[in-house]
């Protein structure tokens, strides 16, 4: 038990703790040496039995060695703490004998397709693509288009209502549908209007075929002499390219809408494919209600045209012989990527 003995203890120290791989690692080190049963430890008890003189030497050393450890070991944590932080960092070790994880591709969602497709097409006949809040006022929603309280028209559309008002004391909805973009549009532009909008509309209604949230496109033309023939002509145009065929018949059904008189459900009939013979539904659409141009702020006298709305979920259902309208919003990757 000789000062030799001391600096070899130091330097004993100095390689446990250098092995020491870890926080936990280190601790179990440091009692070995300065623990209650540590190395260290004999030579304090040694320190009592010894006279004055020797005792103030020993002392010394004893210090000394006991501080050089003492300091090892708070460089040693330091070192280990940064290499943990790196560590975390970087993630978890790289094993660079793994095989490569391969990169997986995404695809555009089928309504997105289909809308844009919708878009390509309509753009190329001078139609412009306009938005609408989905958050509407009574107002926009239904009494511009000549839908007011407690209209039996109102009851067609199943509305989410929300717990906050307009500045006229009126619950706020969730839109219906995209018709109140028409009202938004052209209550601030100057005919001749040329617009489709699109996007999302919500109704109380859930099964195979309806959805509480889906998709509308919504046109707009109105103008000096516009008519039923141009809604035809336009309406034609638009499916044989949305469906890339010549092999198709339309069919207007007189109908009932509050914004559109006279008004009519538009069929089509494929005479070849799949879904061939059938007349299908496709849009909603009218010459614009004379109260409802009156409400965009023009001279029903003067200014005249056409509206329709189409299911965006229901054309790519029928493009694709989808069935299951849900199936759109399940995200089931078995679904998604046949498209
Ligand atoms: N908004 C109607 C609906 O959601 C669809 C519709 C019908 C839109 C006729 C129109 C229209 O613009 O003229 O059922």
């Amino acid at each position: 038990m000789n000062s030799e003995n001391l600096n070899n203890l130091v330097k004993e120290a100095k390689n446990a703790f250098r092995l020491a791989l870890n926080v936990a690692e280190l601790e179990n080190a440091k009692a070995k040496f300065l623990g209650k049963s540590g190395a260290l430890a004999p030579y304090f008890e040694k320190l009592a039995s010894l006279e004055i003189g020797e005792k103030k030497e020993l002392g010394k050393k004893l210090n000394k060695s006991k501080l050089e450890i003492e300091k090892l070991l708070v460089g040693r944590r330091q070192q280990l703490k940064e290499t943990q932080i790196i560590k975390e960092l970087h993630g978890e070790e790289i094993d660079p004998s793994l095989p490569g994880r391969g990169k997986g591709f995404g695809g555009w969602h089928p309504l997105t397709t289909s809308l844009k497709r919708i878009e390509e097409i309509f753009q190329s006949m001078s139609f412009r693509f306009v938005d609408g809040p989905e958050i509407e006022t009574d107002w926009y929603n239904f009494t511009a288009l000549n839908n007011p309280k407690d209209h039996p028209a109102r009851s067609m559309q199943d509305t989410f209502y929300i717990n906050n008002f307009d500045s006229d004391g009126l619950k706020l909805l969730l839109r219906t549908h995209t018709s109140p973009v028409q009202v938004r549009y052209a209550s601030k532009n100057e005919p001749p209007i040329r617009i489709i909008s699109y996007g999302k509309t919500y109704r109380v209604d859930s099964d195979a075929t309806h959805s509480p949230m889906f998709h509308q496109i919504e046109g707009l033309w109105i103008g000096e002499n516009v008519n039923f023939g141009h809604l035809k002509g336009l309406y034609k145009t638009f499916l044989k390219h949305f469906f890339e065929t010549e092999d198709l018949e339309l069919r207007f059904r007189p109908s009932f809408f509050p914004f559109t008189e006279p008004s009519a459900e538009i069929d089509i009939k494929f005479s070849s494919g799949k879904l061939q013979g059938t007349w299908l539904e496709v849009a909603g659409a009218g010459q614009v209600h004379p109260s409802v141009i009156r409400n965009f702020g023009f001279d029903p006298e003067e200014i005249i045209g056409f509206a329709f709305g189409t299911g965006l979920e229901r054309l790519t259902m029928i493009r694709h012989g989808i069935t299951d309208l849900r199936l759109f919003y399940e995200n089931d990757l078995r679904f998604l990527r046949q498209f």
